[in-house]
Parts: C-alpha cells; structure tokens; sequence
C-alpha cells in the first residue's frame, strides 16, 4: 500500500494476509492526533478510555455519546491517513438496533469516524450485523470488556479456563460472521490470542493478550507515562508527566522571578 494513502476498514484484513502487523493507538484530541498520524500509526480509537484519561472519572461508564461525537470529530480533524475508529458508549448499542443505528450514523456524520467498536458478543453481535448491513464498518472487542467491569468483578484478565477460552473462540466466529472488519482482544492468554488469531479471517488486535496478535494497541496516556496507573503490561515509550512537571517548574519560576 502507498505510504500516504489513507487506510480504509478492509486495509486491515489484506495486512493480515499479507503479514504485515498493523498499529492502532487510543487518542483523543487534534493534537494527539495529528502526532500519531504523521509517525504512521495504521488506526486511531477515539476510545471511550477518555472516561479516565480525559474526563477523570473510574471508568468508562459515565461517557456519553455526544462526549465520543465531540473527541471523534476533533481526532478525525488532525488525522489524514490513519482509519479513525470511535467507541460506541455505554448501552448506547444494546437498548434498540434503531438506537444503535442512529448513534453510530452520528459518530460517522458529526463525528467524521469511518469505523465504530462496539464491546461483546452474544446479541451484540445481531446489532454487529445491522449496522454493518447499513454500510458501517464495526471492530469488535472481546476478552476484558471494560464497559462491564461491574460484572466481571474488577479490570482483570478474561478467559484464562479451557471453557472460557472456548466461548470467546466462538464469540469470535459469531463476530466475524456477522461482518465485524476486525477484533480487538484485551486481556487474555498469550496461548488464546494465538489460537483466535489462526482461526480468524479477520485480523485480531491485542492489549494485554500477547505478541501473537495481528496488531497491537495501547491507549496513549499509558504508553507516553502521562496517566497516573497504566495497567502494568503497558510499555512506556515515554515519562510525558515529569517532562511536563519539570516545564510547569521552570516556567513558574521564570515568571516568579520576573525573568
Ligand atoms: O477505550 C479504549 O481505549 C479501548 C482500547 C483500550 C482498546 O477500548
């Protein structure tokens, strides 16, 4: 592919056939943005992990969807090659497919996204189908799901047992075929991502779940050490959050002291 052509949904699936690993990152403003985008990254999440980096509350329960239309839009702006994928909130595709529709057409109209993610499986994946049928890419995202963290007892790895392998194998199988482009898989065994990652036509993307993913993301608070509690598998390529203390120092004291 070009280098400076931009990436499109089914991009991700000829990367997987052809080998090549794909990089996708977690951001939110212009900014970050165009950063990422001018280095290369392959896909931006407008993740909805902006609930605790950017809004500052314990999870990413309280984020609503005009809070993802407005962070869509301002990512979508400073991005020209990267596919800009936006996290559908909350309930905001489990109450009504009409519902579901209606919120992804906003992240795709106002919020200028070209792919949606939705967490889970299960009926999920009827509501993967309608809106894939209404020519909207969706990701998927299985393994630890963090808009139910209240159900799964705390942000901990998933399906670590043979028969919690087992359903998100076939979790997996009912996504692809209900038309999701790509799946991202959090938290899981090394030894499980492998195995969802032979068996899938489309590429699988991991967190936390090993190096045998056909690409990889990280949220990019964590990996540039500028949000306080990373989870640990997170590498941080950067210490953003003393860089930014020190100048916040120094600049006071130049004025401080009239300099
Ligand atoms: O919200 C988010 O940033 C995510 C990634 C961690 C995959 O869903």
């Amino acid at each position: 592919m070009p280098e400076n052509r931009p990436v499109r949904a089914p991009d991700l699936a000829a990367k997987k056939q052809n080998g090549e690993k794909i990089a996708m990152i977690a951001a939110y403003d212009v900014t970050m943005a165009r950063l990422f985008d001018q280095a290369g990254i392959d896909v931006i999440l407008v993740g909805d992990s902006l609930g605790m980096t950017i809004l500052g509350y314990d999870t990413t329960i309280p984020v609503t969807l005009d809070a993802m239309v407005h962070h869509a839009g301002a990512v979508s702006r400073g991005t020209k090659r990267a596919l800009v994928v936006a996290d559908m909130p909350f309930l905001s595709y489990r109450i009504t497919d009409s519902e579901a529709v209606r919120g992804a057409g906003r992240l795709i109209q106002e919020g200028g996204a070209a792919a949606v993610k939705l967490e889970g499986a299960g009926l999920v994946a009827g509501t993967v189908k309608r809106l894939v049928d209404c020519g909207i890419p969706v990701m998927a995202h299985l393994g630890l799901t963090p808009q139910s963290v209240h159900q799964l007892g705390g942000f901990r790895a998933q399906a670590k047992g043979a028969n919690g392998a087992q359903q998100l194998l076939e979790d997996a199988l009912a996504l692809q075929e209900a038309g999701a482009f790509a799946l991202v898989i959090e938290c899981i065994p090394a030894e499980l991502s492998r195995r969802v990652t032979a068996e899938l036509r489309i590429p699988t993307i991991g967190i936390g779940a090993g190096p045998h993913c056909d690409g990889q993301v990280l949220v990019s608070y964590d990996m540039l050490g500028l949000y306080e509690n990373p989870p640990s598998f997170v590498k941080q390529y950067a210490q953003l959050r003393s860089d930014i203390t020190r100048a916040a120092k120094e600049y006071i004291d130049d004025v401080k002291s009239g300099r």
